[in-house]
């Protein structure tokens, strides 16, 4: 489950969840972006920090933001240093395959545990024209595949497969010994994980197929808001018991 802040992640974490993301989704889902690609290391640092102020037992896992890892892998591996130091984190993620290799094999030599990320790659929505499910052809499929043995090769210890047909999910899961964690990527990875904001209904808009909504919390905090306004505006609250 991805987390934010100390009171996300202590939430995730009471409530027994394994693997906890300081995910870079932050971006639009609470800092108000339009999409993952704006969000800079200072921000991911500052949220993950709190984050692992809220952890006791889960792991916390932080995302690279975009452009922090992909031009060279010297800076892949002081960008992830600075999420583990300063930020707490226990292991870092990154999204692409082939592309970031030697940021994968540096930060893995720098002794920085690896989480891969496959098929959709949110920061990758302006070579791929969108989000849009991946691999749905063989020759995309395969690749995916390639990408996912490759990163299993290069010493990640999980891997994350978002949008993705649930048969190549299935498929990638049964080949890799590495668990996969799936991400609209069907029921058969050894894993899966959400956006808080969406399973929860915080989230604004249409939410993609593969979120289960297990509340609706974007209603439900609307809704007391407006009722305290009312409540105040009436002088019903503050009431007798509410006073010194
Ligand atoms: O940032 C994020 O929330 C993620 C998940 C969608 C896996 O990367």
């Amino acid at each position: 489950m991805t987390c934010y802040d100390a009171a996300t992640a202590r939430l995730i974490d009471e409530a027994g969840i394994d693997m906890a993301l300081a995910g870079d989704s932050l971006a639009n889902t609470r800092l108000g972006y339009p999409n993952t690609i704006p969000i800079s290391l200072e921000e991911m640092i500052h949220h993950t920090k709190a984050a692992a102020r809220g952890i006791k037992r889960a792991l916390l896992v932080a995302d690279l933001p975009f452009l922090s890892y992909e031009a060279a892998s010297w800076e892949a591996a002081i960008a992830a240093g600075r999420l583990i130091k300063e930020g707490g984190a226990h292991a870092v993620k990154m999204e692409g395959g082939r592309r970031v290799a030697n940021s994968v094999k540096a930060l893995i030599n720098a002794n920085i545990p690896v989480m891969g990320h496959l098929g959709l790659t949110p920061q990758s929505i302006h070579m791929k024209g969108g989000y849009h499910v991946q691999g749905r052809k063989p020759p995309e499929a395969n690749a995916i595949m390639a990408d996912a043995k490759l990163l299993q090769y290069l010493g990640v210890f999980c891997l994350v497969l978002e949008g993705i047909p649930a048969p190549l999910g299935r498929c990638i899961t049964k080949t890799l010994k590495i668990p996969t964690i799936g991400i609209g990527a069907g029921p058969d990875c050894d894993g899966q994980i959400l956006v808080l904001d969406d399973m929860l209904g915080i989230s604004e808009g249409p939410t993609p197929k593969f979120v289960k909504k297990y509340a609706d919390l974007n209603k439900m905090m609307k809704q007391s808001v407006a009722q305290y306004i009312k409540e105040v505006r009436s002088h019903r609250f503050p009431a007798t018991e509410n006073c010194y």
